[in-house]
């Protein structure tokens, strides 16, 4: 398969490691910040809380699109790509009403948006959008 971007194997495998580990920290990000919303409120307002969410999601975006590129997965079957996007808006908006709501929509909305993301990793996987039909 033809790619956009000339890169080894290795380099390949390295950014897709990275963006593994930015997966990894994302969950890790939004869990914390949830339960620091609990327990810690007040820590909400330090400047590191507030942005390093910030600084892993635009790395995984960015570790994503070169892997889009590398892979040439738009040249190629890109269903499962368009379902991982479409879901992610779900994962960002679940995760933002789970942060802003109180009692039982804060955690529907926890619970949805950690659905949205086991969707995300299984389709990223299986690069399947309809996972097991
Ligand atoms: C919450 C967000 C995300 C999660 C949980 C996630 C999860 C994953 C996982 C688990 C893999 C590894 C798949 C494998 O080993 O076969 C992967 C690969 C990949 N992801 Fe993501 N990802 C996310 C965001 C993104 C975004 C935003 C993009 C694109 C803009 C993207 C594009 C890709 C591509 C192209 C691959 C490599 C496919 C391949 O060549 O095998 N991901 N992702």
């Amino acid at each position: 398969m033809p790619t956009f971007i000339s890169t080894t194997q290795e380099e390949k495998a390295m950014i897709k490691m990275l963006h593994l580990m930015f997966v990894l920290l994302t969950l890790a990000a939004f869990v914390g910040k949830m339960f620091v919303s609990v327990t810690r409120p007040d820590l909400l307002t330090h400047k590191a809380v507030k942005i390093a969410p910030h600084v892993i999601s635009s790395l995984l975006l960015l570790s994503g699109i070169i892997l889009v590129f590398q892979g040439a997965w738009l040249s190629g079957n890109y269903g499962w790509l368009i379902a991982k996007i479409v879901v992610l808006f779900g994962f960002i908006g679940l995760g933002i009403l789970a942060m802003r709501s109180e009692g039982t929509n804060r955690w529907l909305a926890f619970g949805g948006a950690i659905v949205c993301f086991i969707y995300i990793s299984i389709v990223a996987v299986s690069k399947n959008p309809f996972l097991f039909l």
